[in-house]
């Protein structure tokens, strides 16, 4: 499965590089024509980054889950992003994950791609 990031300093990318070779960024595509696993990451106080917004809102029936990479000193605006994807755009919020992810979180992705990735 395609694996979309969006990435600012680095962290999301290298989630992405573990999950699979077939990865591409939110600044380097506009539409795609297959299913995707989106990773990306919050702004702000917890907001949605407009270039996720616009990957999403040109390519909604193509995204089907999300995860996103966040820090919990933000506290209640951890991976805020993550909710808000998913209240908006009703697309499923799979992980909140910390920088580049532990060990479990990529364990995790990796099968949610296995298991999605037949249909
Ligand atoms: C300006 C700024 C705002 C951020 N806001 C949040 C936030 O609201 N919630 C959160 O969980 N993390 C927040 N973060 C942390 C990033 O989401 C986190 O470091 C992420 O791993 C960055 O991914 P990247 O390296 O791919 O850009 C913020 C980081 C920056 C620089």
């Amino acid at each position: 499965m395609l694996v979309v990031y969006d990435s600012l300093t680095g962290l999301v990318k290298k989630t992405a590089m573990k999950l699979s070779d077939n990865i591409k960024s939110v600044k380097e595509v506009q539409y795609i024509a297959e299913p995707c696993l989106l990773l990306t990451r919050s702004i702000g106080f917890g907001n949605i980054p407009d270039t996720t917004r616009k990957f999403i809102e040109d390519n909604q029936s193509f995204v089907k889950a999300v995860a996103v990479s966040g820090n919990k000193n933000w506290g209640t605006n951890y991976g805020a992003a993550g909710d808000k994807i998913q209240a908006e755009y009703h697309i499923p919020l799979i992980l909140k994950f910390e920088a580049v992810g532990l060990k479990e979180d990529i364990e995790l992705l990796k099968r949610w791609i296995k298991e999605n990735s037949h249909e």
